[in-house]
């Protein structure tokens, strides 16, 4: 059956194709994975900056993950994320053929992206696959790009070719000197704010290392942008479980955000909230392990 709505140009919709199904599979790392999953409607409408949440089914946690690229043609969305707590590890047994229960979205605001002059995108860690997208845009609105891509070793250096593509100047950090500039990414961003002008800095990637890019930029007020992952749960506004602090007023991540202003960000909340459940994530994953995969 195929569902036609002429408003939408939603022709060639199937009940088949509206089911998500992983497409595509790919080990990016020993800790990262991407899946290509079929969600069309999604496809249509995502932006860079925003996610989606996934839901496993019956007793599954909901993930929230950023988009990090859509294929409106195709209909697909790709995630990519680190098998880290008992929901992303099971989802990192998911394959290729699998029905993914549940994703919605997407939600969030998408980022704000101009033509403002120089922009620095920088990606650290696993954070580098919300970057990408992003990076993407500002290159395509006309802005010198640079970006900086920064991870632990070079075995956990992911999406090197598409941070680089569409990059003015590109330049990767690993923090123990196994590939690239040996040290960490604020180091390469300190040496790029006094070596020419930088009208803005996005940066997506562990909570330390944003915290400290907004410490770099703040003596040359740099505008700098941030993507924080806050706990989640119904990703809509009405939990209140992604409540950060932002200019000494409460916002929430999944409907204010998720890029906010990182100079206002209450940092030292954000960590604590964070470990929040962290008992009961550690139970659940030590209880994943221990009864085997899916
Ligand atoms: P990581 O610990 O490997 O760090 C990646 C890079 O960030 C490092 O190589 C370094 O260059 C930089 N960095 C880290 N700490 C820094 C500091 N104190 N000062 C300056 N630079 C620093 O990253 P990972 O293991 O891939 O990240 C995992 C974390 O990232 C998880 O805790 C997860 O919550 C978070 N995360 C955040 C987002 C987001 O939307 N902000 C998305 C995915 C994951
Ligand atoms: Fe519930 Fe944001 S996740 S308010």
């Amino acid at each position: 059956m195929n569902t036609h709505c002429e408003n939408c140009n939603l022709a060639n919709l199937t009940p088949d194709s509206l089911r998500n199904v992983i497409v595509a599979k790919e080990e990016l790392s020993p800790v990262l994975t991407s899946l290509e999953i079929s969600a069309p409607l999604i496809a249509r409408s995502a932006k860079a900056g925003q996610f989606v949440i996934v839901y496993m089914g019956e007793g599954g946690e909901r993930i929230p993950l950023t988009v990090s690229d859509s294929d409106p043609e195709k209909g697909t969305v790709t995630i990519i994320f680190q098998k880290v707590g008992k929901s992303t590890l099971e989802l990192g047994t998911y394959n290729v053929g699998d029905v993914i229960e549940g994703i919605v979205g997407p939600l969030g605001k998408p980022t704000d992206v101009e033509k403002v002059g120089t922009v620095v995108v920088i990606g650290g860690g696993v954070g580098t696959a919300i970057a990408m997208p992003v990076a993407k845009a500002f290159a395509a609105s006309g802005n010198k790009l640079i970006t900086i891509l920064g991870a632990r070793s070079k075995d956990l250096v992911i999406l090197e070719d598409k941070m680089r593509e569409p990059a003015d100047e590109f330049y990767v950090t690993t923090d123990d000197g196994s590939y690239g500039r040996k040290g960490l990414v604020t180091d390469q961003l300190k040496d790029l704010l006094d070596s020419q002008k930088i009208d803005l800095v996005f940066a997506v990637g562990p909570l330390p290392m944003m915290k400290f890019v907004c410490k770099t930029t703040k003596p040359y007020n740099v505008p700098t942008i941030v993507s924080l992952d806050a706990l989640m749960i119904d990703g809509t506004g009405m939990c209140g479980g992604c409540r950060v602090t932002v200019g000494g007023k409460p916002m929430f991540t999944c409907v204010d955000g998720p890029d906010f202003d990182g100079q206002e960000v209450d940092w030292d909340e954000l960590a604590l909230r964070k470990r929040y459940y962290f008992e009961e994530e550690k139970e659940a994953k030590e209880k994943f392990l221990a009864g085997g995969n899916k």
